[in-house]
């Protein structure tokens, strides 16, 4: 079958251009039914040498060191945003009014305010978008949302979730700049709200439906850091930690909590909702696996049951290796391409789509405003 080429211009090359290539190089080799086929065609990022030497290692045909001119140019057919969040809005709305398919990075925006631009500008090109939430692209996130779907949880009670990383504890971390953009409210919009609890949001609007309101506490433990910009001492303000909990509009409670300052922890993201009947939770540390409860099980035998997602009747695993063997993080990537190619041939959206994670994006700003406020705030107020 001869396919069809899907020509990839990608912004930025630091972590995610990474995991996006490695995405796009091994799609077809192991979704070989998809009739699009990713061609690194061109990468940007804004030094020469630092671009030439991800090209050349990665296998991309040319090189761009300003966006724009990548935006511009008639052989790409995908753009791909892989830069801090200070630049998604206006990469995307360029791409967007330049008639290109558009893959961005999370959060959306900074703002709840830039990510309505977005979106308005997707929506009027008519554009393919998604915007990579990658964990539920996880087997066993995929499975669990099939488990909820499917009714075996019975009225849902309870909503859970963590995200928890240390690697901010130390003050002479600096802000700004790169790598540490990420402590730079200008360049992340938020901290770990935008950047870690962005994630739980999505999975949680994903497996449990809407949130409604939100009451949230917000600190920010170290008040000034160095800035790589300048050299100086300058206020900080981003969020260092998070705490909200939230009604869901189907009666159920969600607790939230994520921080940098957990130590121990690199990237524990966890999740457990608990129904009527049944539970389940999951682990980011060990992502093949499981963890399912059934109070209708015969009471001898009841108990929580781990179950090890790598069998080839369970999402996406008939693609990889034999029954038994592991999957690992990387693979939410390859999953996301897979699942972007196919929608280019069903037609249907590839979910979120930009409009999905603008819910996402209000709820982040209902939590940083209730926690500024005091005070709880209803998602639909904005
Ligand atoms: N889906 C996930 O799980 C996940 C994980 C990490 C990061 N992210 C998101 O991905 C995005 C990038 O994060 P990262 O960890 O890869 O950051 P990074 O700092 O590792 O890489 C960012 C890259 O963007 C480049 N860049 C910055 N400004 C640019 C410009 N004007 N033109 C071209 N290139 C530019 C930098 O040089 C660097 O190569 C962020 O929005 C982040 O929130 C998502």
């Amino acid at each position: 079958m001869s396919k069809k080429e899907l020509r990839i211009g990608l912004v930025g090359v630091g972590f995610m251009g990474r995991t996006h290539t490695n995405g796009y190089k091994r799609v077809s080799d192991f979704f070989p039914d998809l009739q699009n086929r990713p061609v690194l065609k061109a990468v940007c990022s804004r030094t020469a040498a630092t671009v030439n030497a991800f090209a050349e290692q990665w296998g991309y045909e040319s090189v761009e060191t300003d966006w724009k001119s990548l935006v511009a140019r008639d052989d790409i057919d995908a753009v791909d945003i892989c830069t801090p969040n200070n630049m998604h809005a206006e990469i995307a709305i360029a791409a967007a009014e330049a008639g290109k398919m558009i893959l961005c990075e999370k959060p959306l925006s900074r703002t709840l305010e830039e990510g309505r631009q977005m979106v308005d500008a997707i929506e009027k090109a008519g554009v393919n978008n998604t915007v990579w939430y990658n964990y539920r692209r996880l087997p066993a996130v995929t499975l669990a949302k099939q488990i909820v779907a499917s009714g075996k949880l019975g009225r849902i009670f309870h909503y859970r979730a963590n995200f928890l990383q240390d690697w901010t504890i130390n003050a002479n971390v600096p802000q700004g700049g790169q790598g540490t953009w990420r402590l730079d409210v200008d360049a992340a919009g938020s901290g770990v709200t935008g950047d870690l609890l962005a994630h739980c949001i999505d999975t949680a609007i994903w497996l449990n439906g809407s949130i409604t309101d939100v009451s949230a506490v917000t600190e920010t433990f170290i008040k000034e850091r160095v800035h790589q910009a300048t050299g100086e001492m300058q206020k900080v303000g981003i969020d260092d930690a998070c705490i909200f909990h939230c009604h869901f509009d189907n009666g159920s409670l969600g607790l939230f909590e994520s921080t940098r300052y957990a130590r121990g922890h690199k990237a524990l993201y966890t999740f457990e909702i608990n129904g009527e009947h049944a539970s389940v939770r999951w682990d980011l540390h060990d992502l093949n696996k499981l963890e399912y409860f059934d109070h209708r099980d015969e009471s001898i035998v009841r108990g929580w049951r781990t179950i090890h997602v790598t069998d080839g009747d369970q999402p996406y695993m008939d693609k990889w290796w034999v029954p038994g063997l592991s999957i690992g993080y990387e693979h939410s990537f390859v999953h996301q391409v897979a699942d972007f190619l196919k929608s280019l041939e069903t037609g249907e959206p590839c979910s979120p789509t930009f409009r999905e994670a603008l819910e996402t994006q209000k709820v982040c700003q209902a939590v940083l405003d209730s926690a500024a406020a005091k005070s709880w705030k209803g998602v639909n107020e904005y």
